[in-house]
This record gives structure tokens, C-alpha cells and sequence, in this order.
């Protein structure tokens, strides 16, 4: 059942153009494919044609004009077999197919009665007989009919070219896109739409038709993404050279869709969530997340369209390459520092958790049963650290010409990893051949440092030695090429030392290349005793250990030249506080704050960081999941126990401080999502967050009125997020009755209103959950309602991990009926119970006894792989 990468092989016939009509029917659409089919030329003459094809009712194939009899081919649930065919052939087919009971949300499907498409990966072998994979690209005439009152807007890839009345009320219209593209980046979308229109002047001069589609009552929520496109389109001109290459580019926003976005050929369809923003509905990370993924799906344009992947295989080609591009962008866009943090943040939470589990995989895998299992945070965010570290080896120039190398070279074709390196290699001149195993070892690589100070020989020598773990089905790894950044300060200066290394002189910051499974650098010329600063800017994905003590942290928060690694010290320092508290906890010892700690912060708060946000992110302590990524066995009772301690000590310890910092940071400014607006709302709610962990009462004053003033989303959900999580009902009933009342019309609002109610620490979540399951603005088979409510609920770790199993059971139970609506939902929401072995041993045989009885059932492909992994480890 599994596709492994070493066999594959070219397709035997393949599409040069297609040419589809869909009439549509909620029940009943009827889809004509008319193919221009040729055999490869290395293929047998003899060998036989397989199209994919799922969930279609077949009713007529023909070859060249000639209907063929029923005996002339075979139709399984697969695909369509025709065992011999002419060389170059017309191959035309009818199927029909019903988009209103699609609730996988994959091929043609419904979203408030509007029809919309999801091909990626392997959707469109469910919309008509094909050879449905990435190396097969084509180009596209469609013709879509719908009726004129209820579909007044047809939309698909490419240019409009026709478009007429017919009889019954019905119309259509023809697009022809000119860019041959794999079947993935299909399109259609049909509905009672509305648009918001601009336009785009490319550096050569093309003028760009912007369109962003979405319900009429949507559009006051475009602005935003639409300044993010014009701004992406500019970017992509100035820092890659790339240009869009059609008349027209088209956003849609739709309700009921599985991931973010997609980038169909000249028409991303969004989830409206990834799309649609407005100061009072959205707040600052939603619209920063909207910037970010209107830019992502726009650059996949080049990365990933124009140049594609031969086989799935290779999706970090275009998703690593893609994320690192979207993830520059934000970063020239925004706060640079602050983007590193987050993205650093997030990728050790969860992509470290990820490798350490048993889903563990390479960005490249090297087989899979069900590629949709495969858009992981690994082939995504870890491929996009590897493009990263590549940049950084080569520098940008290389990098550049490699990148206008591999878009020259490659234009028009699907293509491997070995040719995006390889151009890397050709432009820069670096042999990358110890690079490559980044693609192909899983499993998160650890470095142990160690530093020694000769005072007689004004030597500093550090030793790193590197081991990556072995994750499942992977044999040894090998040593790999690991760029670590860094610089020494001065422990009495307190300045960044001049560095020299084999004699050479390589200024403050260098890069130290790790290639040897242990190895050793001797600075010299080092005039005093230095605290390194290693790892600057997460200059690799990996686990970094170095004894630091505390003063060595308190010193490089505040002296520190890099602002990412003074947010490093931060985050370290609190974590060894944190890990005493934890180890208190368990052992019922009484806990006491450290000092240095409060002290530390104190500092912060008094000599302010001029950027804000990183300032608010310094002040921010580690989340309960980040933290349990540093316990060897996940105790969610002692760490929930440790970080509220250490939350209420440093708010007793400075309320002052954050009192005043919360009333510096008010403004009567108009909202804005700029960095400098960003930063200040940012720092203003860690304060309030502070002062309500102690229940301050001028604090809780301030938190409802914050409240109740409305600005905007950010300030409103953070002081409803306060009010609800806070112990006293009296506080959390009103504001959550309000905030409901008041944004029951917006299903984006809402999901924000379930989420805040099952993130509450308190324990009486459970019922809460089922209770909202049946709420009306709740709906099984919308996934961002599923996520809102039983996915933030798996992240709230005190009432999913309850010792009489129940959060695990209610899980299991809705990844059950789940799996039957939409196998890749529910393959999402299961993930957390295949990490049980990072939990206690009354948890462990809890959570398998669940994993089990899900196994009983009949799954999808998507829902079984992972449970087969994940009871594999036993
Ligand atoms: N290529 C899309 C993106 O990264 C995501 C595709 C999602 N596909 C899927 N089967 N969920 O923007
Ligand atoms: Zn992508």
C-alpha cells in the first residue's frame, strides 16, 4: 500500500491539453474531459493507459470519436484502464459526480451553496479520469455552466474568452489558461460572489487585473489582504526578479476549506479565515497570518507553478522554498527580529514535537500511504529552515543567481530537490553533497557545546559535537553540515569581541561550519573571558546545549548584540527556573521563585528595548507546550503548576512596573496593523496578562474596560481571553454571553469565541466542549469550527490529558465520526494522541487504549497510517 520514492517512474501517456465542461448540478454536475493524450517515448508500444479517477460515475469513454464498448476498458474504484491506445490519441470522457455530498472538501465540492475546488494533491482524479500527478502538465480550456441566478459568477484558471446565455436560465463562461500546469492547480469556482477590484503594473509593464471574490457581506474585509498581494507582487520583483505572468489574478474566500490557502493557476482559493480581516473582527495575528499567506500562495506562482515537483515527494521543493520566501518577506515587511521569534517559537514547539514522534519523518520522505499526511510542519517549516541554512552557506548573491538559475533552467518543468541544490551548487561553487542529508535524515539533530577560556594563551576554545537521533524506519544518520552562528562577548566589556579563528580574522558574528560529528574552534587573540552567544538567529534547526548558568543568561539578555539571541537568553533563563519549579512540584517540595529571575525581568522593564514587540516576546514566558518539548517525560500538572507560579511571582513581584507599562502603552491612534502599533498593543496585554494572573483589581478594571471600549479585536480578545480564564466566574459569564451575542452573525468571530472558552486552564472544560458540540453555530464538517473547538481543546493540556481518560475518548470518538465526512480533518485532529508516549504510564495505556479502538473501525487511508505509526511504537 505504500509509494515509495525509488519507484518512481515517468508516465507511460500524458495530457497535452485538456479541455473540460462542467455543467453544474448540486447533485448531479456533469463533467466532458476532451484530451490530447501522447505516449511517452521511452514507453512500450504496447503498454497500456491508466487514468486516476475516484468517486465517479463513468458514462461514456471514446478514443479519437469512438465510443468505446464496455469490455474495451476497465473502470475500478482507482481509475479508468484502456489496455491499448494509439500512440497520440483524443481521448474524451463523461462522468458525473455530486459536489453537495462532497464533505471531504477534496475535487468539486459545496461551501454555502457556492461550488469551489481543492486539487492539491490528489483531489482532481475526483473530478475526471486523469493522469493525475505533478509531472503531467497541460493546457486548460474550461467551460463551466451554471444557472444565471444562483451562479451569476463562473470562475476558473487562466483569461476569460467567452461567455454567453443559454436555455433555462443557464450561462457560461470559457477560461483558457496559457501556462501548461499539472492537474493539482485546477480550478473552479461558482457562486453568488462579489468583487473587489485593482490593479497591478508589473516592473515590465503588464497591467494586472486584482480581484478578490468573496460574500457581499464580506467585502469590507479585503483591504488588507489586497495591500498584502500589491506589496507581494512589488517584493517578488525587487528580491527574486519574478513576475506575474497572467492578465488576471484572482482571490476567493470560502468558508469550508481544509488548510490555508491554495495557489491554483492565476485563482488561490482561500479559507475566508486566511483572507478576510477588519480591525473589529481580526486581530493582529490574523492580520499579520493574512500577510503572510497571500504572500505565500502568490510566490508559489513561480515556486511551485511556473517550476513544479515531479512526484509528491518533493513538496518541500516547492513548500520549503515557499515558506522561506513568505517568511523574508514578512521579515523585510515588518520587524525582522520579531518575525524570527515567532516562527522560531512556533517551529521548536511544534516541529520539534513532530520529529521526536512517531510521524517523524525527512522533508523528503521516503514513502507514504497517504500524501495528505505529508503537509507537515517537517516537508513545511523545516524545509523552509534548510532553504534558510543554504542562503546563509552560500550568501545572497549565490543564492540569487542560484534561484534565477533554477527559474531559467527549470521553467515549464516538474522537478526534484537534487535540481534546486544543484543549482545552488553550480551558482555558488559549494559542494552541497553533505548538505543534501538535511533532506533525507528525520529526526531533530542536538549539539552539545562546551566552552573553555586559556587566560595564559588569550585562547577561547568551544567544542561542538553533534548526533541526530534515529527515528523510526531510518538507519544511522550521518554528521551534517550544520552553520552555526555566532560571537563572543566580553563578560567585562561587555562588548562583542573581534574573532579569529586559524589565524584569520572574521569579524563579531561569524559562521562556524559543523561538519564532523565533533569538532573543536580555537579563537585566539581573545583578550578577556568571553560568554558565548551561539546559534544566533536559529541559524540551524537544532537542539543547541550549552551551560549556561543564570548570570551568563542575565548578562546576555541585556548585553547581547543580537536581539534574537537576547530573547534566546530570555526564554533560557526562564526555563531553568521553570524546570526547578517543575522538579519542586513533583516532589512536593514548597515552591520558591528565583530571584535572578524577577530581577532579569525588572531589568527589562526598566531599560526598554526599543523595538516593542520584542520587548513584549522577552516578557512572554515559554507555553506549556514549549515546555514539555524540554521535559524528557511530559508532566501537564507540573508544568501548568510551575508557569502560573512563575506568572503570579513576577506580577506580585512587579506589578508596578507593569501597571505602569500598561498605561504607557495606551493610545488614542486609529488602528493599524504597522509593527509600531504591533509592538505596542503586544506589550500593553503581556502587562494586563500579568496583572491579571494576580487578580489585581485595578488591573481587572482596567482588563473589562479594555474590554468593554471595543477598539479593536486584538485588545478585545485579549481582555475577554483574561476575563475567562481568569478563577472567577463572576468576571468570565457576562463578557462571554456579550462577546456571543454581539458576533453571532460572524462565523470568524465565533471560532474565536469557542476557542477562548476550551482554552480556560480551569477543570470543567469537558462538558463545555460537548455542550458547544451542539451549539448552532457549530457544524461537524466545517474545519474551522472542528479546529476552533476540539482542536484547541487537544492543545489545552490540564483537560485534554485528564487522568479518567474522558478528554482522549471525546476525541476518539469525533476523529471516528469524522473520518467518515473528511478523512484529512480527521486525520488532523488526531495527531495528539499519537504522541502518547511522551506522557505517564496511566496516561500512555489511556491514550493507546483510545488509539485501539479507533483502529477497530474501517478508516480512511488518511486516519489509518497514522494510527498504524503511532501503535507501531510499542
Ligand atoms: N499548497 C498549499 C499551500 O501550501 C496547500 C495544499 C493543501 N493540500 C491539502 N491536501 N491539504 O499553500
Ligand atoms: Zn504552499
Amino acid at each position: 500500500q505504500p509509494v515509495y520514492l525509488s519507484d518512481y517512474q515517468p508516465p507511460a501517456y500524458r495530457v497535452t491539453h485538456a479541455e473540460l465542461t462542467f455543467d453544474l448540478d448540486p447533485a448531479n454536475t456533469r463533467v466532458e474531459a476532451r484530451l490530447t493524450v501522447e505516449r511517452h517515448p521511452d514507453a512500450a508500444a504496447d503498454a497500456p493507459l491508466y487514468f486516476h479517477g475516484e468517486q465517479l460515475a463513468l458514462e461514456s469513454v471514446a478514443v479519437d470519436g469512438e465510443t468505446l464498448a464496455d469490455n474495451a476498458y476497465r473502470h475500478d474504484d482507482r481509475g479508468l484502464t484502456i489496455a491499448r491506445v494509439p500512440a497520440a490519441f483524443t481521448l474524451e470522457t463523461r462522468v458525473r459526480l455530486a459536489p453537495e455530498d462532497n464533505t471531504a472538501l477534496e475535487g468539486l465540492y459545496q461551501s454555502n451553496g457556492m461550488y469551489c475546488t481543492q486539487c492539491e494533491a490528489e483531489g482532481f482524479r475526483r473530478i475526471t479520469f486523469y493522469p493525475d500527478r505533478p509531472d503531467v502538465m497541460a493546457v486548460f480550456r474550461v467551460t463551466v455552466i451554471g444557472d444565471a441566478e444562483r451562479e451569476p459568477v463562473l470562475l476558473a484558471n487562466g483569461n476569460p474568452v467567452e461567455r454567453g446565455e443559454l436555455e433555462g436560465g443557464r450561462h457560461f463562461v470559457t477560461w483558457e489558461d496559457p501556462h501548461p500546469k499539472p492537474s493539482y492547480l485546477f480550478a473552479l469556482v461558482a457562486g453568488d460572489l462579489e468583487c473587489v477590484e485593482d490593479s497591478f503594473t508589473t516592473a515590465s509593464g503588464r497591467d494586472v487585473t486584482l480581484q478578490i471574490w468573496v460574500e457581499a457581506e464580506n467585502l469590507g474585509k479585503t483591504d488588507h489582504a489586497l495591500a498584502s498581494l500589491k506589496r507581494a507582487m512589488r517584493w517578488d520583483e525587487e528580491t527574486y526578479g519574478r513576475e506575474y505572468d497572467l492578465d488576471r489574478f484572482m482571490i476567493v474566500a470560502v468558508n469550508d476549506f481544509n488548510m490555508g490557502a491554495m495557489e491554483n493557476k492565476g485563482l488561490n482559493i482561500f479559507n475566508s479565515a486566511a483572507v478576510l480581516t477588519h480591525p473589529d473582527t481580526a486581530t493582529d495575528a490574523a492580520f499579520q497570518q493574512v500577510e503572510g499567506i497571500v504572500a505565500h500562495e502568490y510566490f508559489h506562482n513561480w515556486s511551485g507553478n511556473r517550476v513544479t515537483c515531479r512526484d509528491w515527494f518533493q513538496l518541500s521543493l516547492k513548500e520549503g522554498f515557499t515558506v522561506f520566501r513568505d517568511q523574508s518577506f514578512t521579515a523585510d515587511t515588518n520587524s525582522a527580529a520579531l518575525k524570527r521569534i515567532q516562527d522560531v517559537a512556533f517551529f521548536r514547539t511544534a516541529q520539534f514535537a513532530e520529529d521526536a514522534g512517531p510521524t517523524a519523518h525527512p522533508v523528503r520522505p521516503d514513502h507514504y500511504i497517504e500524501i495528505t499526511n505529508f503537509y507537515t510542519l517537517t516537508v513545511y517549516e523545516k524545509g523552509a529552515e534548510v532553504v534558510r541554512m543554504l542562503k546563509n552557506l552560500v550568501g545572497w548573491e549565490a543564492f540569487r543567481r542560484g534561484s534565477d538559475l533554477y527559474f531559467a533552467r527549470f521553467d515549464g518543468q516538474a522537478v526534484t530537490i537534487e535540481d534546486f541544490v544543484g543549482c545552488m551548487a553550480e551558482a555558488s561553487d559549494e559542494d552541497l553533497s553533505q548538505f543534501m542529508r538535511w533532506y533525507h535524515q528525520a529526526g531533530t539533530p542536538e549539539i552539545d557545546a562546551h566552552g573553555e577560556y586559556d587566560y595564559v594563551n588569550a585562547e577561547y576554545r568551544l567544542t561542538l559535537r553533534q548526533r541526530t537521533p534515529v527515528t523510526a524506519g531510518q538507519q544511522a544518520p550521518e554528521p551534517l553540515h550544520i552553520p552555526v552562528r555566532m560571537g563572543l562577548i566580553g563578560t567585562r566589556s561587555g562588548h562583542d569581541l573581534s574573532l579569529t579563528l586559524g589565524g584569520e580574522a572574521c569579524g563579531k558574528d561569524t559562521v562556524l561550519d559543523l561538519r564532523e560529528a565533533e569538532q573543536t574552534f580555537v579563537f585566539t587573540d581573545v583578550a578577556e573571558a568571553p560568554t558565548p552567544s551561539l546559534l544566533r538567529h536559529f541559524s540551524a534547526p537544532v537542539k543547541l546545549h550549552f551551560p549556561y548558568s543564570r548570570e551568563d543568561l542575565a548578562f546576555l539578555l541585556t548585553q547581547d548584540s543580537d536581539g534574537f539571541n537576547r530573547w534566546e537568553a530570555s526564554q533560557r533563563l526562564a526555563m531553568l527556573a521553570l524546570d526547578d519549579l517543575i522538579a519542586a512540584h513533583r516532589n512536593g517540595v514548597e515552591k520558591v521563585m528565583d530571584t535572578r529571575v524577577i530581577e532579569a525581568y525588572r531589568t527589562l522593564l526598566n531599560a526598554p528595548e526599543e523595538d516593542r514587540a520584542v520587548l513584549a516576546e522577552m516578557l512572554r514566558l515559554p507555553s506549556e507546550a514549549c515546555i514539555a518539548e524540554h521535559q524528557p517525560l511530559v508532566d501537564v500538572d507540573a508544568i501548568h503548576a510551575a508557569r502560573e507560579f512563575v506568572r503570579q511571582s513576577l506580577g506580585f513581584a512587579l506589578r508596578d512596573e507593569f501597571m505602569a507599562l500598561y498605561q504607557a502603552s495606551q493610545s488614542a491612534e486609529p488602528y493599524a496593523p504597522t509593527p509600531a502599533q504591533i509592538g505596542r498593543r503586544s506589550l500593553k496585554n503581556v502587562a494586563l496578562e500579568y496583572l491579571m494572573a494576580i487578580e489585581d483589581e485595578a488591573g481587572i478594571e482596567h482588563c473589562r474596560a479594555q474590554f468593554d471600549a471595543g477598539h479593536n479585536m486584538t485588545d478585545v480578545r485579549q481582555a475577554l481571553t483574561l476575563l475567562v480564564h481568569s478563577s472567577r466566574d463572576d468576571l468570565s459569564a457576562p463578557a462571554l454571553r456579550a462577546f456571543g451575542e454581539k458576533w453571532a452573525h460572524d462565523p470568524l468571530v465565533m471560532d474565536q469565541w469557542f476557542s477562548i472558552q476550551v482554552s480556560r486552564p480551569q477543570g470543567d472544560v469537558l462538558d463545555r466542549v460537548k455542550y458547544l458540540m451542539e451549539h448552532p453555530a457549530f457544524s461537524l464538517t466545517n474545519p474551522n469550527k472542528v479546529r476552533a473547538l476540539l482542536g484547541t481543546f487537544a492543545q489545552n493540556r490540564i483537560n485534554f490529558h485528564r487522568l479518567d481518560g474522558a478528554g482522549y475518548a471525546l476525541l476518539a470518538d469525533t476523529v471516528i465520526e469524522l473520518d467518515g465526512l473528511n478523512p484529512e480533518m480527521a486525520a488532523g485532529l488526531l495527531t495528539p494522541l499519537t504522541r502518547w508516549r511522551r506522557f505517564d504510564d496511566t496516561r500512555q495505556a489511556l491514550m493507546q487504549a483510545e488509539l485501539e479502538r479507533i483502529n477497530e473501525r474501517s478508516l480512511s487511508a488518511n486516519v489509518y497510517e497514522l494510527v498504524d505509526k503511532a501503535l507501531g511504537e510499542r
